[in-house]
């Protein structure tokens, strides 16, 4: 992958208001979720006490909280509570932050900042300086299995169609 540049990852529809979305992207799990202010948080998907899977656990609030003790991470990845600790606890809990990526909306898409976060850049890809107001876009969800390099070659290279495909969606043409 090419460092540094924001990756299209997901719908932003696909996070619900205080939703919690376990997936792959660019070789990492991640664990995406929107807490109740509307902040979208990726974290790793391996809780930092004994490696459960954040993605299944539920939104306490603004933090998710893992499904195994209960441990909460806030947007930032940042552990905010240890419920074995009690709620008086004032325990330094820094050393149970989880990595934390950056993630960005815009046009419906959310976007994740692959590379050194100290280089994240305002500016998220789209097509906007290439069309005019009429243009319209919609999504599918496909899941092939292939690398994904394998996939873009194949959308690019349409003069394939009417030959491999000849008697199906690439009839008539
Ligand atoms: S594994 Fe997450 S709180 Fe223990």
């Amino acid at each position: 992958m090419i460092l540094n540049q924001w990756y299209a990852i997901l719908p932003s529809k696909s996070v619900k208001p205080q939703g919690i979305v376990g997936l792959k992207r660019l070789n990492l799990n991640l664990a995406l979720f929107r807490n109740a202010q509307g902040e979208l948080g990726c974290v790793v998907d391996q809780c930092s006490h004994r490696g459960a899977a954040l993605s299944k656990g539920e939104m306490k609030g603004n933090c998710l909280m893992c499904p195994f003790h209960g441990l909460e991470f806030d947007p930032r990845g940042e552990c905010t509570f240890v419920p074995a600790l009690g709620k008086a606890s004032t325990a330094d809990l820094r050393r149970f932050n989880v990595t934390a990526y950056p993630v960005r909306e815009k046009h419906g898409i959310i976007y994740f900042w692959y590379g050194d976060s100290a280089k994240v850049t305002e500016e998220l890809p789209f097509f906007a300086a290439h069309v005019d107001e009429t243009y319209v876009y919609s999504e599918i969800e496909d899941h092939w299995e292939a690398h994904y390099s394998r996939c873009i070659e194949n959308q690019l290279d349409v003069v394939h169609v009417p030959i491999v495909h000849h008697n199906t969606i690439g009839k008539g043409n």
